[in-house]
């Protein structure tokens, strides 16, 4: 199979493209990514290093350039999309909306409709659970709760799953929209809330706990996620739309007092040391109460359930950020983008 994958750069597309390549010896990969503040082409490195022009293509641009877009799937004989790309993060769409229409709105519908057009066999588009809003006390959404999304990010993500619907219902485009709960694991930006806890705890400096810290999110390892992503991408039926999630709900306080504990264990902290840099903050404006997944027709249908348990996953991952914290420092402190420009000139 020949895909073409958008914002492999960030972190599901890293993971995904990581698991993609090693679970299939035949499989090429055209990566196409923007590099945002978000995307980090060195995460791939090592492929490539060791695929670079065979089996994996990095390729840096825009998902709203048409004509880039074209050339990729022409030139590639790409057989499907997946659509990672987009601007993710919720705090920076209420900061400022812009990008995250251009991108997630104009950005999907300029790939669906050149992939459409050139006549790419399947489109996976990589949406949201947010675009569902927000839930009470009880219930779960399933794929026929109405979309009412609250934050400029997820109306952006609502929109381009408006038309991707679209796309199927007036042409009969292959289209299959996922949308998935929280994710965590390894190369996540450290803006998301478990690996800005696990920074700041490392560096002692105060946790944001927003508001009341009692908001809830359904946690997923991100290997769960790139293995739904691919069940979808074999299995899924035209149009279809397809919840994911891992059954795991966390209130924010007490999956950030678990990430205290378990460092201060690692770092030889006594007990109850990383609690005292929990600091409430003002709270996110509309900020979901609460989010629950129901994937039934990921198992009932397409047989996906997740393999990773949270209390093996928050390990691991908490190891990740411990072993890679040259990685957050780049990240974040913008030292991977001069090195970039020096190393690759001024992109
Ligand atoms: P991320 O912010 O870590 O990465 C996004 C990637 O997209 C980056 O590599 C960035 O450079 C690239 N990009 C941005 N704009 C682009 C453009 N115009 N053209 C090409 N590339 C561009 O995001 P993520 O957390 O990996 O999320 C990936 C996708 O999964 C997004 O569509 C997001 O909405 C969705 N999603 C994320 C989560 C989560 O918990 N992180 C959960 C459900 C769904
Ligand atoms: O549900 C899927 C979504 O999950 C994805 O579509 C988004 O791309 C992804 O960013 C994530 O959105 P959230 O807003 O849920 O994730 P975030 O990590 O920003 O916040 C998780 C919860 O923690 C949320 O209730 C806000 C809270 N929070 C977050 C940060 C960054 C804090 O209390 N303090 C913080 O500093």
């Amino acid at each position: 199979m020949r895909l073409l994958v958008t914002g492999g750069c960030g972190f599901i597309g890293t993971n995904f493209v990581y698991m993609m390549l090693e679970k299939h010896p035949d499989m090429v990969i055209v990566n196409l990514d923007k590099l945002t503040y978000a995307g980090n082409r060195f995460n791939l490195l090592p492929l490539e290093e060791r695929l670079g022009g065979s089996r994996y293509h990095f390729v840096h641009g825009d998902i709203g350039n048409a004509e880039l877009a074209a050339h990729l799937i022409s030139a590639y004989k790409i057989d499907a999309v997946v659509n990672f790309a987009a601007e993710s993060h919720v705090d920076r769409s209420i900061a400022d909306c812009s990008p995250f229409v251009r991108t997630n709105v104009l950005g999907a519908q300029t790939l669906l409709d050149v992939a459409r057009r050139l006549g790419v066999p399947k489109f996976v588009h990589v949406s949201t659970d947010e675009v569902y809003g927000t839930l009470g006390p009880t219930g779960k959404f399933t794929e026929d709760t109405p979309l009412a999304p609250n934050s400029p990010y997820s109306a952006s993500k609502a929109s381009a799953d408006m038309i991707c619907r679209a796309f199927y219902e007036t042409y009969g485009y292959n289209v299959c929209i996922t949308r998935c709960s929280n994710n965590y694991g390894p190369y996540q930006f450290p803006e998301k809330l478990i690996p800005l806890m696990i920074r700041n705890i490392i560096g002692q400096q105060p946790l944001p706990v927003y508001g009341d810290g009692l908001n809830v999110r359904d946690w997923l390892h991100v290997k769960d996620h790139s293995a739904a992503v691919e069940t979808v991408l074999r299995r899924g039926a035209p149009g279809g739309v397809y919840n994911i999630g891992g059954n795991n709900e966390w209130r924010n306080i007490d999956i950030v007092n678990l990430v205290c504990d378990l460092l201060d264990n690692r770092l030889g902290r006594p007990a109850g040391t990383s609690r005292g840099l929990v600091t409430f903050v003002k709270d996110r404006p509309g900020h979901d109460r609460r989010y629950a997944i129901d994937a039934t027709r990921m198992r009932n249908e397409l047989g996906w359930e997740p393999s990773c348990t949270f209390e093996q996953g928050i390990g691991e991952t908490i190891d990740w950020y411990l072993a890679n914290q040259e990685w957050v420092g780049e990240v974040t402190s913008g030292a991977y983008r001069d090195y970039y420009r020096k190393m690759y000139g001024g992109r």
